[in-house]
């Protein structure tokens, strides 16, 4: 086990540039950093995040400025929860987002793809801003099962969740900013969004609760799975983990969608091939049906896909605080400590792959050997099947319809903000394919 060290002064002042940088100061070849003198560590090797995440995943909670922030702006979730609280809700959740749900939601995932790329004409385009579109359009309907019958509904979630989505990531990133307390006209205009939001979803809810058996979106499921939920799943909690998800499953998800079409964009046989696997879905009358079998008939775009996770985490970093003295790569870990997990580090190691910043989606991806893009143990992604889902159609169906090209001299630069986006814009040229 060896430890490395880093200066603290360097560190602030490479993160305040760019988080990315930061990252590159970490010593290489070591199972765990200590920054200064600080109650703060990075466990560094795939064998220290996964004693952090999984064996010793007890010892650990969330920090406290992610659930703070968290609770401030979107109300308590799976994500800010911890402890037995955490475990009642869940249980009674996570089938929700298993396999049997899957097979409608993914009809309506290419459906809600199909839509938005119909509206799309030849030229340039951000293809950051469309890939937030899709993903927040994919969400509303799936998550919500909001229909194109209720499109001012929609609207009216869509503009409340992104006021608060621009306080969440403002407070992130202005940690010493004026709390919610305090009147501010930001705070105010985020405490008004949250109100507006919380009113639609109960609007949502209690006009589909006696129809809640025929629905397949997240909603639906979950107000079925209200009534064997033992008193965990009351109507508000329902009402904060929809809002969480909108916030876990969006940002996400655009931001892989946008680096993987950035480089498809650069590969035009590896489009062509997508392409292809994207044609089968082609017809909307039928279901996509089974999908787990529609998947596996698209093994490029599923590579494709993992590529851009390792290359691209969203969440370039896994915070924990430890609820306790612990032992991390034959270290003393005292209580209070901040542990880092710095997965966009991890995935990018020169000591765990070949030609890291190559991107090669003919390699493995294997969570043993520092793949985790969605985390690992009790409190990975509830959501990973539902996104590989959707990133999967959503990249195949784009490719089907549009060849991508990238026409500027200079690559995009990524930066965390707060999920892993490109700088300013990220413009792909579009050609209809024939
Ligand atoms: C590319 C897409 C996504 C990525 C990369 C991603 C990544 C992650 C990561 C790394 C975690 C673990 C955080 C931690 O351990 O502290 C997480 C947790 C979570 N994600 Fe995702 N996520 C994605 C999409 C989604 C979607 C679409 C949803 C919901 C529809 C979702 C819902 C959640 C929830 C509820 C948790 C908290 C689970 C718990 O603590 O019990 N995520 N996600």
């Amino acid at each position: 086990m060896s430890i490395g060290h880093v200066k603290l002064g360097e560190l602030i002042k490479a993160a305040r540039h760019d988080n990315l940088e930061a990252l590159k100061l970490l010593p290489d070849a070591v199972d765990l950093s200590r920054v200064g003198r600080l109650p703060f560590v990075v466990a560094q090797s795939p064998t220290s995040a996964h004693r952090v995440l999984v064996e010793d995943a007890e010892s650990y909670r969330k920090p406290l400025i992610v659930r703070q922030v968290i609770v401030d702006g979107l109300g308590e979730n799976l994500f800010t929860l911890d402890g037995e609280r955490w475990l009642a809700r869940r249980k009674p959740i996570a089938p929700v987002f298993g396999l049997n749900n899957l097979d409608a939601l993914a009809s309506l995932i290419r459906a809600t793809v199909d839509d938005v790329v119909a509206t799309w004409t030849s030229g340039e385009i951000d293809i950051q801003e469309a890939m937030t579109d899709i993903a927040l359009e994919v969400a509303v309907r799936g998550l919500l099962g909001v229909d194109e019958h209720s499109a001012a509904l929609a609207s009216d979630v869509r503009r409340a969740f992104e006021e608060i989505l621009e306080w969440v990531s403002y407070r992130f990133n202005e940690p010493l900013s004026p709390p919610p307390m305090v009147p501010t006209s930001r705070n105010r205009r985020m405490k008004r969004a949250r109100a507006e939001l919380q009113r639609a979803v109960r609007a949502l809810i209690s006009h589909r609760r006696p129809r809640s058996t025929e629905s397949f979106d997240i909603l639906g499921q979950l107000l079925h799975a209200q009534t064997e939920s033992g008193g965990e799943l009351t109507d508000e909690a329902i009402i904060d983990e929809c809002i969480g998800f909108l916030f876990a499953g969006h940002e996400t998800t655009a931001s892989t969608l946008t680096w993987a079409l950035y480089e498809l964009s650069l590969r035009p046989e590896l489009q062509d091939a997508v392409a292809a696997e994207g044609r089968q879905l082609d017809g909307t009358a039928e279901p996509v049906s089974p999908i787990v079998e529609v998947l596996k008939a698209m093994p490029v775009t599923d590579s494709v896909m993992h590529e851009t996770l390792r290359m691209y985490p969203a969440g370039i970093t896994i915070g924990r605080s430890a609820k306790r003295s612990t032992q991390l790569a034959g270290t003393t870990i005292r209580g209070f400590t901040l542990v880092m997990i710095p997965v966009y580090a991890i995935q990018r190691s020169a000591e765990l792959w070949e030609n890291p910043d190559d991107f090669d989606p003919t390699r493995k991806h294997n969570e043993a050997e520092g793949y985790l893009p969605f985390g690992l143990g009790p409190r990975r992604c509830l959501g990973a099947r539902f996104a590989r889902t959707e990133m999967t159609i959503a990249i195949a169906r784009i490719c089907s319809h549009w060849t991508l090209s990238y026409q500027q001299d200079q690559p995009p630069r990524p930066i965390t903000a707060p999920s892993l986006r490109a700088e300013g814009t990220l413009n792909l040229n579009l050609d209809r394919r024939s």
